[in-house]
């Protein structure tokens, strides 16, 4: 399965502190903890002995200790310890089978096999003029293609997000161009009329949408209202989404904000009314896994930029939460 190969966000990075820390990623169940230094590591949470879940477990000295008779395990993944025996020295192949970890963008990080490659990008991580924070986790009962999909589409504005994002009498779709990249696709020019575009808007206003898939279940979206008041005030949306199983999905935002006067609360509010107006539509759809032949669902001219992200995942080779 090439889901395998890519990184996937699991956690929060306040999420694994000093207990092992259990995670589920494309219906794998995983551990998280952190050595005596503080490095984080993670592994299938199953103990090669006899099989117990090591995050029931404890980490001492810096090692995890598996629940059942106590062996415990170097961050690497080797055996250093059988209580049972205190003078064996475990051979090399008696160890953990460890998976890749990464901290970025306020979340945790995994890759199942392997260690290498990048991750999703999202650029204004480094703008300073933006000021970052994390929304989230969202548990949804749908598949990850499904929410990335809802993400590119401006089309519901208008009825899910009345008031907000859109209204029905500004439902007309402006056509903009989509073009394909290496990592997933970019929509630009993207324009839709919005009464209250962001937490600082005071009336509506056209806004200017740029959405690129980052990833096979990533996306960026950022945002410019054309309203004087606001000045150069723009802000860019990431979505992190950690596929738990074909049909079950967590979900994070990383905000990135022009507002630092705003409290991290209010920041959060938004995003959150925004989306929890999304997800009982997401979870109401049928079937929950995405369909990729363009058959399988009727479309218009309106639907490129989801059409487009189906073309990416079919071409990807990505059959997780989808169907071929
Ligand atoms: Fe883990 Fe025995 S099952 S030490």
């Amino acid at each position: 399965m090439i889901e395998t190969q890519h990184w996937w966000p699991v956690a929060q990075v306040s999420a694994a502190v000093s207990a092992p820390f259990p995670v589920r990623l494309l219906d794998h169940d995983l551990v998280l903890w952190r050595d005596g230094q503080g490095r984080l590591a993670a592994a299938h949470d199953r103990c090669p002995h006899r099989g117990a879940r090591l995050s029931l477990g404890r980490v001492c000295d810096g090692q995890l200790e598996c629940p059942y008779h106590g062996w415990r395990f170097d961050a690497d993944g080797p055996c250093r310890h059988v209580p049972a025996l205190p003078d064996f020295v475990p051979p090399a192949s008696q160890r953990l089978r460890t998976v890749g970890v990464r901290e970025a963008h306020g979340l945790i990080w995994v890759c199942v096999d392997g260690d290498s490659g990048d991750l999703p990008a999202f650029s204004t991580e480094s703008d300073s003029r933006l000021r970052k924070l994390n929304c989230g986790p969202y548990d949804v009962a749908t598949s990850a293609p499904r929410i990335v999909e809802n993400f590119l589409d401006m089309t519901h504005f208008a009825f899910v997000h009345e008031g907000w994002l859109g209204e029905r009498g500004h439902a007309a779709h402006h056509d903009h161009p989509v073009e394909r990249t290496p990592s997933g696709l970019i929509a630009t020019g993207c324009q839709a009329w919005q009464p209250q575009s962001n937490r600082l808007s005071s009336g509506g206003a056209m806004v200017d949408y740029t959405y690129e898939v980052t990833g096979p279940f990533s996306a960026v979206l950022t945002k410019r209202p054309d309203d004087p008041a606001l000045g150069d005030y723009h802000e860019a949306i990431g979505l992190f989404i950690c596929p738990l199983t074909p049909e079950t999905s967590r979900v994070w935002f990383r905000l990135a904000m022009a507002d630092f006067a705003s409290s991290d609360e209010a920041l959060r509010a938004f995003q959150h009314t925004i989306f929890t107006q999304d997800q009982p539509v997401l979870e109401s759809q049928h079937p929950k896994c995405l369909p990729l032949d363009p058959r399988a669902e009727q479309h218009t001219t309106a639907d490129r930029v989801s059409l487009a992200y189906r073309r990416f995942l079919r071409d990807s080779g990505i059959t997780f939460g989808v169907i071929a």
